[in-house]
């Protein structure tokens, strides 16, 4: 990270991954953070956790273009020129694709994907004609590889991946570097919000939230455009990659059930005849 960095955006900052990078932004790396989320009353609280000036906090949704032409606007004018843009905020939906209510699809693509790329491609003419900064999308180890029953998000997931490989090669001597977070299933409110109710969770839980925001903070600065955060999710990626034959095997023979028993309810469900 440049020295000169010290003012985040960080979106998805009322739980899960988005709490714990603004903690430890502020905390490890002394950054002033101006932090996103739908829920007003999680921000106030995380913003009360820390000195007067360190957060600022405005609320709403991110999947509306408006808020986020304001969100940027204001980011802009109250920290006098955003350095760092951590594009966190992530939904899934846990459904068979054929069946799978179309609005849950929706949603998907316009946080996962039109949100970040709105707020990356402002991000990058703001950062390009100052000519510095740095933007991190925080994806995932299904932006490698896809799973049963999460088809739109690994599909949302590649999405980003593909952004960041291609765009990267335009910022060459911008000053602006770009890169992807791709960590494995970690304990936030993700698995919950994407059940949205329909069932229980029988999936083992993940790996610890801290963990993956200190294998993001560490990185920040860094030349990669691919960050896997922990041991385990660089394995969860490098397997399919090297050995893509006998992953699809594996998978196979695994079969979708071993996916559907983790969220039986949302599976059985049939959103749409
Ligand atoms: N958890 C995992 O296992 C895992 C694994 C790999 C990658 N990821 C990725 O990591 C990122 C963070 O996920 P997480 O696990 O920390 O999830 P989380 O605990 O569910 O937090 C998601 C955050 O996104 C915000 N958000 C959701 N919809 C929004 C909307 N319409 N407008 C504004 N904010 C919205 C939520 O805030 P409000 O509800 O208050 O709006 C919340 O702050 C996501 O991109 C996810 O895809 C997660």
């Amino acid at each position: 990270m440049s020295s000169a960095q010290t003012r985040a955006l960080v979106t998805g900052a009322s739980a899960g991954l988005g709490r714990e990078l603004v903690r430890q932004l502020v905390n490890d790396r002394g950054m002033t953070v101006y932090a996103t989320a739908r829920r007003s009353d999680r921000l106030e609280e995380l913003k009360a956790e820390f000195p007067v000036g360190k957060v600022h906090t405005l609320a709403g949704d991110i999947g509306d273009a408006s808020f986020r032409a304001e969100l940027w606007e204001w980011a802009e004018r109250e920290s006098g020129g955003i350095d760092l843009l951590i594009n966190n905020a992530g939904v899934g939906n846990y459904a068979d694709f054929g069946r799978q209510d179309p609005a849950a699809i929706h949603q998907i693509l316009e946080i996962n994907v039109v949100a970040l790329f709105d707020l990356t491609q402002r991000a990058i003419q703001a950062m390009r004609a100052r000519g510095h900064g740095e933007i991190v999308e925080v994806s995932s180890v299904l932006g490698t590889f896809g799973i049963p029953y999460s088809a739109v998000y690994a599909a949302s997931k590649h999405a980003v991946d593909g952004l960041v490989e291609s765009v990267r090669y335009e910022l060459r001597g911008s000053g602006v570097k770009l890169w992807a977070l791709q960590p494995g299933r970690f304990s936030s409110e993700f698995r919950r919000a994407a059940l949205a109710g329909r069932g229980g969770d029988h999936a083992k839980p993940g790996e610890d939230v801290a963990k993956i925001a200190r294998g993001l903070v560490r990185n920040l600065g860094g030349r990669r455009a691919f960050v896997t955060p922990t041991l385990q999710a660089a394995l969860t990626v490098a397997i399919p990659h090297w050995l893509p034959g006998p992953f699809r095997l594996f998978m196979n023979w695994l079969g979708p059930e071993r996916f559907a028993r983790e969220v039986p309810d949302a599976i059985s469900e049939t959103s749409v005849p």
